[in-house]
Formats: C-alpha cells, structure tokens, sequence
C-alpha cells in the first residue's frame, strides 16, 4: 500500500463506521413512530440488524488493517449531517419526512461504500472488496426499497389523515 492511499482507505473506513453508527441511531430513535406502517416497521427492523451487520464488517477490516475501534473518531461528517436531516419537530407527516430523509441517507452510503471499494483497490486491499460489495448491495437494495414504497407510505398516511 502507498502510505496516502493506506490512510485515505483507513479514514474511509473509519468515517463509514461514524456513517453507520449513525444509521442505527436513527432507526433506533425512529422505529417506535414507524408502528402504524406495518411494512415499513419490519423492514426498518431488518434495516437495523443489516446495519448492525455492516458496522461489525468494518470493524473487522479496521483490525485487520490495524485500527482498532477504540481509537476511531466518531464524527461524522458535515456531508451525512446534512443528509440524514431528521425531523425532530412532531410534524404529521413526521414518517414520510423520514422516509425521503433515509432515501437520501441510502444513496449517501451507497456512493460511499462505492468509493471504499475504488480505494480498497488503490491502496492495496482489493481483497476487502468482496465484504464492501456486499453492504453496498444491501444499501441499493433498502433504497430501492424505500422508493418503490413510497408511494403506498403516503396512501397510508393520507387514508390515517381521513379516518
Ligand atoms: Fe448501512
């Protein structure tokens, strides 16, 4: 490994755990308002044990590669703050607010997980590929997910509206 593209790769890492971390905090924090939407709540739940999943994945990579989870910085970036956009204030449509954020949250860790892989290569670890494809899968699988059912939360939330 060149030693910039070594610890361009490990920052990478590091900055996905934070990235990952946050994901289950915020499933953590929204699930219990998600119970009216049956799907969506037990697709979230998958959400949180695949997250869960991901984040022991670079765990293991960071400690193969010498960097063991203690010492990681747990902050994440302005660029995840800025997508996860949780709504805090008790709007109506509070669910759906957090739907279109996690949307952006999916695409936000499929980009990244896609330039983990392209520095993997660079730096010399193009043996961890085959763990951050898998994760990236899942990442495109839940946002696929989460569009495709958009369309029938927002019924649900309009036909809850009328009742
Ligand atoms: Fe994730």
């Amino acid at each position: 490994m060149t030693d910039a593209a070594r610890d361009y790769y490990l920052s990478g890492l590091s900055n996905q755990h934070a990235v990952e971390k946050q994901a289950i905090e915020t499933i953590e924090r929204e699930l219990g308002r998600m119970s009216d939407y049956p799907a969506l709540h037990s697709r979230m739940q998958q959400e949180l044990q695949r997250s869960q999943t991901q984040l022991e994945r670079l765990e293991t990579l960071l400690s193969k590669h010498g960097t063991g989870a203690s010492t990681l910085k747990e902050t994440v970036t302005a660029a995840v703050g800025s997508v996860s956009g949780v709504v805090h204030i008790a709007a109506r449509d509070e669910v759906i607010k957090n739907v279109l954020a996690a949307i952006g949250f999916k695409a936000y860790e499929i980009g990244s997980y896609k330039a983990l892989i392209a520095t993997a290569k660079l730096a010399g670890a193009g043996e961890d590929e085959t763990v951050l494809k898998q994760s990236m899968a899942e990442e495109q699988e839940m946002g696929d997910w989460l569009g495709e059912n958009l369309p029938s939360i927002i019924e649900q939330h309009l036909s809850k509206q009328a009742a």
